[in-house]
């Protein structure tokens, strides 16, 4: 069988991030409830000049520019969210036009829940690896912005970013073969935003975390059962997991039941030296991105492959990773990437962590003002746009004419 995956991958986050001491701060709560508790250093703030639509284009020119693909190769565009600006238009239409993606190309959104990404990429995979006229290119793009609203017990956990990946035959970063994936679906009402809602509601306590983790559960023993790995095996086969991250120990409490469930014929002890050595080793490498950017919804779980490639550039060649892609509502999806060699050229051009270092930081007030003003009627002079252009925001959002979202 043809081997398809990853090619390239690239990510943009705002310019802007709250330090979650200062959210703390201005709540009263102790900034160790967030820093410690959530795992939870820095938030990604959205100014009103970008969007989901900016920032997947922005995510898109990266990649196309750093694999130095002809916008006119890519054969289907893919952008996956749960904070579309649209109900009819596709944001993928948006970021054809901004990235000058040709007409002969499958174009069109997937909304579901923080899933959405990984099932544009099975879907694509699938796709390019079983079909005679399959495309050859395929280009998806994960883009969110995490909001709770003031005041909410998830507004610690907000964040704002895409990611996008590059899809083709023989891929350069690494293949994944979906046919030993493992699933789990079930209707719940764990984290929900109906139509017309700004903001999601989340189910009360820690039932959200629950149906995570039962997901978790039933995913791996679908994975394990379709890939013929033992009970106790599993870390021996993979050398990464990264989990879908709404906060950085999400990740931990995951990683906990993957071991609880593992070695559940295992004394406690010995379950807690295993949890400590596989975390640290296995799990710790991906957790950058969601502890400096927060949530990212759809792009979480590829913000945390672009993390564990940047902080394990020297070991990550030909290694197994397992992915945990989880989506409230829910549907769940267990699935490892094998990753290639020579990857040196792709992890230089990511330059996720210089984007971080090169982000404004801004107070609780300015926080406030930027999340309380609304985007319609928003207009910028060419002074205003220029200088809030740099290196990675190349598309801004510049307001409605004729009720039509404009870009630059
Ligand atoms: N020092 C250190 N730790 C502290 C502390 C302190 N002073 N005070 C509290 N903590 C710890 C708590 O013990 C707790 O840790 P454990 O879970 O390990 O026990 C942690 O900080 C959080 O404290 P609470 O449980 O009291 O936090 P909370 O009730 O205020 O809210 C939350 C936590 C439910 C995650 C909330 O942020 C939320 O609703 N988030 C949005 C929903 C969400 O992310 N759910 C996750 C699964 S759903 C999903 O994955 C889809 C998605 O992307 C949204």
């Amino acid at each position: 069988m043809v081997e398809v995956g990853l090619s390239d991958i690239a990510i943009y986050v705002p310019p802007y991030y709250l330090p979650h001491a200062e959210l703390a701060a201005a709540y009263g709560v102790p900034k160790e409830k967030y820093n410690i508790g959530l795992g939870n250093q820095n938030m990604a703030i959205v100014p009103n000049w970008e969007d989901i639509v900016s920032m997947a284009a922005n995510a898109g020119l990266q990649v196309l520019e750093k694999s130095g693909t002809d916008p006119g190769d890519i054969q289907s565009l893919i952008v996956s969210t749960e904070s579309s600006v649209d109900h009819s238009k596709p944001v993928a239409s948006f970021v054809q036009g901004l990235l000058k993606i040709g007409t002969r190309c499958r174009v069109y959104d997937i909304k579901n829940a923080c899933y959405g990404g990984t099932a544009g990429l099975v879907d694509s995979i699938e796709r390019m690896s079983h079909t005679v006229k399959s495309p050859r290119k395929s280009l998806l793009i994960m883009a969110d912005i995490a909001r709770y609203g003031f005041g909410n017990l998830g507004e610690p956990t907000q964040g704002a970013g895409a990611v996008a990946l590059l899809l083709e035959k023989n891929p350069g970063l690494c293949s994944v073969d979906t046919s030993l994936n493992g699933v789990f679906s079930q209707d719940v009402f764990d984290f929900w935003r109906p139509t017309g809602y700004a903001v999601p509601f989340v189910a009360p306590g820690k039932l959200s975390i629950e149906c995570y983790l039962m997901a978790l559960e039933g995913a791996l023993a679908d994975f394990r059962s379709n890939a013929g790995i033992e009970q106790g095996k599993l870390m021996d086969h993979l050398d990464y997991v990264i989990y879908h991250m709404p906060f950085t120990n999400m990740a931990k409490k995951a990683h906990r039941r993957l071991i609880e469930i593992e070695y559940r014929d295992s004394d406690l002890e010995t379950q807690e030296e295993i949890f400590n050595k596989t975390f640290s080793s296995k799990v710790v490498p991906g957790l950058m991105g969601a502890r400096e950017v927060g949530n990212i919804y759809t792009g979480s779980l590829y913000m945390g492959l672009v993390s564990l490639l940047e902080n394990e550039r020297e070991k990550i060649e030909d290694k197994r990773i397992g992915l945990f892609s989880y989506g409230s509502g829910c549907m769940a999806e267990f699935l490892v990437y094998h990753t290639n060699t020579k990857l040196g050229k792709i992890i230089d051009s990511l330059h996720f962590k210089e984007q971080l270092d090169k982000r404004k930081k801004i107070t609780f007030e300015e926080y406030t003002q930027f999340y309380s003003k609304s985007q319609e009627g928003v207009s910028y002079s060419p002074g205003e746009i220029n200088s809030m252009k740099n290196q990675y925001t190349k598309f801004l959002f510049t307001g409605f004419m004729d009720h039509k979202r404009q870009y630059i």
